[in-house]
Protein backbone atom coordinates (compact mmCIF):
# COMPACT_ATOMS: atom_id res chain seq x y z
CA UNK A 1 0.00 0.00 0.00
CA UNK A 2 1.11 3.74 -0.33
CA UNK A 3 2.35 5.96 2.94
CA UNK A 4 2.98 9.34 2.83
CA UNK A 5 5.59 9.70 4.91
CA UNK A 6 5.14 13.36 6.53
CA UNK A 7 8.10 15.14 7.82
CA UNK A 8 10.08 18.91 8.20
CA UNK A 9 7.62 21.54 8.76
CA UNK A 10 7.78 24.76 9.87
CA UNK A 11 8.78 24.16 13.81
CA UNK A 12 11.49 24.56 15.80
CA UNK A 13 12.24 20.84 15.51
CA UNK A 14 11.71 20.49 12.01
CA UNK A 15 15.47 18.84 11.15
CA UNK A 16 14.69 16.47 14.22
CA UNK A 17 11.62 15.47 12.03
CA UNK A 18 13.09 15.52 8.69
CA UNK A 19 16.10 13.11 10.43
CA UNK A 20 12.47 11.01 12.32
CA UNK A 21 11.14 11.17 8.51
CA UNK A 22 14.42 9.81 6.63
CA UNK A 23 14.28 6.83 8.48
CA UNK A 24 11.05 5.93 8.60
CA UNK A 25 10.35 6.39 4.94
CA UNK A 26 14.04 4.04 4.13
CA UNK A 27 12.74 1.35 6.67
CA UNK A 28 9.09 1.16 5.33
CA UNK A 29 10.70 1.31 1.87
CA UNK A 30 12.32 -1.99 3.34
CA UNK A 31 9.51 -3.04 4.29
CA UNK A 32 7.88 -3.37 0.92
CA UNK A 33 5.61 0.19 1.24
CA UNK A 34 5.18 2.58 -1.70
CA UNK A 35 6.73 5.53 0.23
CA UNK A 36 6.69 9.15 -0.68
CA UNK A 37 8.17 11.67 1.23
CA UNK A 38 6.19 14.80 1.57
CA UNK A 39 8.11 17.92 3.42
CA UNK A 40 4.65 19.55 5.12
CA UNK A 41 3.97 23.25 3.90
CA UNK A 42 1.78 25.52 2.58
CA UNK A 43 -0.70 23.75 0.34
CA UNK A 44 -0.38 20.14 2.20
CA UNK A 45 -3.98 19.60 2.01
CA UNK A 46 -4.37 19.74 -1.90
CA UNK A 47 -1.09 17.95 -2.45
CA UNK A 48 -2.35 14.80 0.18
CA UNK A 49 -5.63 14.99 -1.74
CA UNK A 50 -4.06 14.30 -4.91
CA UNK A 51 -1.80 11.77 -3.55
CA UNK A 52 -4.46 10.07 -1.82
CA UNK A 53 -2.24 7.90 0.24
CA UNK A 54 -3.81 4.75 1.63
CA UNK A 55 -1.94 6.05 5.31
CA UNK A 56 -0.12 8.81 6.23
CA UNK A 57 2.99 7.97 8.51
CA UNK A 58 3.18 11.40 10.42
CA UNK A 59 7.04 12.01 11.43
CA UNK A 60 6.53 15.78 12.48
CA UNK A 61 7.62 16.60 15.74
CA UNK A 62 6.53 20.22 17.46
CA UNK A 63 4.13 23.06 16.64
CA UNK A 64 1.40 22.22 13.92
CA UNK A 65 2.55 18.38 13.42
CA UNK A 66 2.13 17.23 17.29
CA UNK A 67 -0.36 19.07 18.86
CA UNK A 68 -3.14 18.28 17.24
CA UNK A 69 -3.58 20.87 13.85
CA UNK A 70 -2.09 18.45 10.75
CA UNK A 71 -4.45 15.58 12.63
CA UNK A 72 -7.49 17.39 12.24
CA UNK A 73 -6.57 18.15 8.70
CA UNK A 74 -5.81 14.27 8.12
CA UNK A 75 -9.19 13.44 9.72
CA UNK A 76 -11.23 16.23 7.59
CA UNK A 77 -9.46 14.51 4.23
CA UNK A 78 -9.85 11.18 5.83
CA UNK A 79 -6.81 9.78 5.48
CA UNK A 80 -5.88 7.26 8.17
CA UNK A 81 -2.44 8.80 10.08
CA UNK A 82 -0.11 7.26 12.67
CA UNK A 83 -0.27 8.13 16.32
CA UNK A 84 -2.81 10.50 18.35
CA UNK A 85 -5.82 11.88 17.54
CA UNK A 86 -6.58 15.45 17.65
CA UNK A 87 -6.87 15.91 21.13
CA UNK A 88 -4.43 13.30 22.63
CA UNK A 89 -2.14 15.64 20.52
CA UNK A 90 -3.28 18.66 21.93
CA UNK A 91 -3.18 18.20 25.46
CA UNK A 92 -0.01 16.05 25.52
CA UNK A 93 1.29 19.41 23.31
CA UNK A 94 0.08 21.58 26.09
CA UNK A 95 2.10 21.35 29.00
CA UNK A 96 -0.45 23.12 31.25
CA UNK A 97 -2.94 20.99 29.98
CA UNK A 98 -1.20 17.84 30.52
CA UNK A 99 -0.46 18.59 33.93
CA UNK A 100 -4.11 19.15 34.52
CA UNK A 101 -4.52 15.10 32.78
CA UNK A 102 -2.18 13.80 34.94
CA UNK A 103 -3.15 15.36 38.18
CA UNK A 104 -6.22 13.96 37.44
CA UNK A 105 -5.18 10.39 36.83
CA UNK A 106 -3.11 10.25 40.39
CA UNK A 107 0.40 10.70 38.35
CA UNK A 108 3.34 12.47 40.19
CA UNK A 109 4.43 15.63 38.61
CA UNK A 110 5.91 18.82 39.58
CA UNK A 111 4.47 22.38 40.04
CA UNK A 112 4.71 25.19 37.55
CA UNK A 113 3.21 28.19 36.68
CA UNK A 114 2.44 30.35 33.50
CA UNK A 115 3.94 33.74 33.86
CA UNK A 116 4.66 36.51 31.41
CA UNK A 117 8.64 36.87 29.29
CA UNK A 118 8.50 39.96 31.31
CA UNK A 119 7.68 38.77 34.36
CA UNK A 120 10.26 35.87 34.49
CA UNK A 121 13.07 38.01 33.47
CA UNK A 122 12.26 40.93 36.40
CA UNK A 123 12.62 38.57 39.33
CA UNK A 124 12.48 35.19 40.50
CA UNK A 125 9.70 33.99 40.02
CA UNK A 126 10.04 30.55 42.33
CA UNK A 127 12.76 29.96 44.41
CA UNK A 128 15.82 28.68 42.47
CA UNK A 129 16.50 25.82 41.02
CA UNK A 130 13.80 26.06 38.40
CA UNK A 131 13.07 25.31 34.88
CA UNK A 132 11.52 28.03 32.36
CA UNK A 133 10.20 26.74 28.94
CA UNK A 134 7.73 26.95 26.44
CA UNK A 135 4.25 25.45 27.33
CA UNK A 136 4.33 24.15 23.57
CA UNK A 137 7.71 22.80 22.33
CA UNK A 138 9.79 19.61 22.37
CA UNK A 139 13.22 18.78 21.88
CA UNK A 140 14.42 20.98 24.93
CA UNK A 141 14.32 23.94 22.27
CA UNK A 142 14.19 26.70 24.64
CA UNK A 143 14.59 25.78 28.09
CA UNK A 144 16.86 27.84 30.70
CA UNK A 145 17.65 26.14 33.92
CA UNK A 146 18.27 28.73 36.96
CA UNK A 147 20.43 27.06 39.25
CA UNK A 148 20.07 26.80 42.95
CA UNK A 149 21.39 29.88 44.16
CA UNK A 150 21.18 31.77 41.35
CA UNK A 151 21.15 35.39 41.71
CA UNK A 152 19.61 36.49 38.54
CA UNK A 153 16.84 35.71 36.86
CA UNK A 154 16.76 34.09 33.27
CA UNK A 155 17.34 36.33 29.83
CA UNK A 156 15.28 34.91 27.65
CA UNK A 157 15.68 35.21 24.26
CA UNK A 158 13.29 37.15 22.03
CA UNK A 159 11.66 34.45 20.72
CA UNK A 160 10.39 33.00 23.32
CA UNK A 161 6.70 33.08 23.46
CA UNK A 162 5.24 36.05 25.25
CA UNK A 163 3.94 33.66 28.16
CA UNK A 164 6.47 30.79 29.54
CA UNK A 165 5.78 27.96 32.00
CA UNK A 166 8.20 28.02 35.47
CA UNK A 167 8.61 24.81 36.80
CA UNK A 168 10.10 23.74 40.28
CA UNK A 169 13.61 21.52 39.44
CA UNK A 170 12.77 17.70 39.46
CA UNK A 171 16.47 16.76 40.08
CA UNK A 172 18.08 13.15 39.60
CA UNK A 173 18.22 10.60 36.45
CA UNK A 174 16.41 11.06 33.21
CA UNK A 175 14.07 8.02 32.51
CA UNK A 176 11.76 7.45 29.70
CA UNK A 177 9.38 4.65 28.53
CA UNK A 178 7.67 4.05 25.35
CA UNK A 179 4.09 2.43 25.01
CA UNK A 180 2.94 1.03 22.25
CA UNK A 181 -0.53 1.14 21.87
CA UNK A 182 -2.62 0.37 25.54
CA UNK A 183 -5.67 -1.76 23.92
CA UNK A 184 -6.12 -5.51 23.95
CA UNK A 185 -3.19 -7.35 22.18
CA UNK A 186 -1.29 -4.28 21.71
CA UNK A 187 2.88 -4.68 22.95
CA UNK A 188 1.50 -1.56 26.01
CA UNK A 189 4.71 -0.64 27.87
CA UNK A 190 8.04 -1.73 26.20
CA UNK A 191 10.85 -1.21 28.57
CA UNK A 192 12.63 1.53 30.98
CA UNK A 193 16.05 3.59 29.20
CA UNK A 194 18.26 5.36 31.98
CA UNK A 195 19.56 8.18 30.08
CA UNK A 196 23.43 8.99 30.71
CA UNK A 197 24.74 12.52 30.02
CA UNK A 198 27.99 14.59 30.74
CA UNK A 199 25.56 17.70 31.73
CA UNK A 200 22.31 18.95 31.23
CA UNK A 201 20.36 16.18 28.03
CA UNK A 202 19.27 19.14 26.07
CA UNK A 203 19.29 19.27 22.01
CA UNK A 204 23.02 18.45 21.59
CA UNK A 205 23.07 15.52 24.01
CA UNK A 206 19.89 14.36 21.95
CA UNK A 207 20.91 14.71 18.68
CA UNK A 208 24.46 14.60 18.25
CA UNK A 209 25.86 11.12 17.99
CA UNK A 210 27.37 9.99 21.44
CA UNK A 211 25.73 13.13 23.22
CA UNK A 212 24.05 11.10 25.65
CA UNK A 213 24.28 7.20 26.61
CA UNK A 214 21.63 5.03 27.10
CA UNK A 215 21.15 1.65 29.68
CA UNK A 216 18.51 -0.06 28.13
CA UNK A 217 16.50 -1.90 30.06
CA UNK A 218 17.58 0.65 32.81
CA UNK A 219 19.47 -0.66 36.14
CA UNK A 220 17.09 1.03 38.47
CA UNK A 221 15.08 -1.38 41.47
CA UNK A 222 12.11 -3.37 40.42
CA UNK A 223 10.24 -0.85 41.76
CA UNK A 224 11.05 2.30 39.61
CA UNK A 225 10.89 0.01 37.02
CA UNK A 226 7.31 -0.88 37.12
CA UNK A 227 6.88 2.47 38.14
CA UNK A 228 7.63 3.79 34.89
CA UNK A 229 6.40 1.14 32.90
CA UNK A 230 2.95 2.00 35.13
CA UNK A 231 2.53 5.39 34.67
CA UNK A 232 3.70 5.61 31.12
CA UNK A 233 0.81 3.47 30.53
CA UNK A 234 -1.89 5.78 32.38
CA UNK A 235 -0.60 8.85 31.10
CA UNK A 236 -1.03 7.48 27.58
CA UNK A 237 -4.45 5.81 28.68
CA UNK A 238 -5.24 9.07 30.22
CA UNK A 239 -4.45 11.50 27.82
CA UNK A 240 -5.87 9.39 24.91
CA UNK A 241 -3.04 8.77 23.19
CA UNK A 242 -3.49 6.04 19.76
CA UNK A 243 -0.37 3.94 18.42
CA UNK A 244 3.16 4.90 19.72
CA UNK A 245 4.24 7.45 22.64
CA UNK A 246 6.75 8.26 24.73
CA UNK A 247 6.60 9.51 28.43
CA UNK A 248 9.79 11.14 30.42
CA UNK A 249 10.70 10.64 33.92
CA UNK A 250 12.86 12.58 36.83
CA UNK A 251 14.48 10.18 39.29
CA UNK A 252 15.65 11.61 42.64
CA UNK A 253 17.59 8.30 44.12
CA UNK A 254 17.46 9.30 47.22
CA UNK A 255 13.86 9.97 47.45
CA UNK A 256 13.13 6.20 46.39
CA UNK A 257 9.82 6.13 44.71
CA UNK A 258 8.31 9.43 45.95
CA UNK A 259 11.68 10.36 44.22
CA UNK A 260 9.90 9.59 40.68
CA UNK A 261 8.30 12.45 38.93
CA UNK A 262 6.63 12.64 35.53
CA UNK A 263 8.02 15.02 32.95
CA UNK A 264 5.78 15.18 29.92
CA UNK A 265 4.44 13.15 27.54
CA UNK A 266 5.70 13.02 23.74
CA UNK A 267 3.10 11.89 21.14
CA UNK A 268 5.16 11.31 17.95
CA UNK A 269 8.37 10.27 19.77
CA UNK A 270 11.68 10.96 17.94
CA UNK A 271 12.79 8.03 15.83
CA UNK A 272 16.44 9.90 15.07
CA UNK A 273 19.00 7.16 14.67
CA UNK A 274 19.95 8.43 18.50
CA UNK A 275 16.42 8.50 19.58
CA UNK A 276 15.15 6.12 22.23
CA UNK A 277 11.88 4.91 21.22
CA UNK A 278 13.34 2.66 18.14
CA UNK A 279 15.97 1.50 20.90
CA UNK A 280 13.67 0.46 23.20
CA UNK A 281 11.66 -1.68 20.80
CA UNK A 282 14.39 -3.47 19.48
CA UNK A 283 15.22 -4.41 23.31
CA UNK A 284 11.97 -5.89 22.75
CA UNK A 285 11.54 -7.72 19.52
CA UNK A 286 10.92 -4.74 17.33
CA UNK A 287 12.88 -3.91 14.58
CA UNK A 288 13.17 -0.35 13.36
CA UNK A 289 11.43 -1.52 10.30
CA UNK A 290 8.91 -3.88 12.45
CA UNK A 291 7.78 -1.01 14.86
CA UNK A 292 7.17 1.06 11.72
CA UNK A 293 5.33 -1.42 10.02
CA UNK A 294 3.48 -1.45 13.42
CA UNK A 295 2.62 1.76 13.59
CA UNK A 296 1.18 1.91 9.96
CA UNK A 297 -1.44 -1.03 10.42
CA UNK A 298 -1.87 1.10 13.26
CA UNK A 299 -2.97 4.05 11.55
CA UNK A 300 -6.48 5.63 11.45
CA UNK A 301 -8.79 8.79 11.22
N1 LIG B 1 10.41 15.89 20.80
C1 LIG B 1 11.30 14.83 20.41
C2 LIG B 1 11.21 14.54 18.96
C3 LIG B 1 11.09 13.61 21.21
O1 LIG B 1 10.40 13.70 22.19
O2 LIG B 1 11.64 12.56 20.88
MG1 LIG C 1 9.04 16.54 24.55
Amino acid sequence: SRVVVLMGGPSAERDVSLSTGTECAKALRGEGYEVIEVDAGPGLAERLADLSPDVVFNALHGRWGEDGCVQGMLEWLRIPYTHSGVLASALAMDKTRSKEVYRAAGLPIVDSVIRSRDEVMARHVMEPPYVVKPNNEGSSVGVYLVTEGANDPPKLSADMPAHVMVEAFAAGRELTASVMGAGEGDPGALTVTDILTEGWYDYDAKYRPGGSRHVVPADVPSEIFDACMDYATRAHVALGCRGVSRTDFRWDEARGLDGLILLETNTQPGMTPTSLTPEQAQACGYSFGALCRWMVEDASC
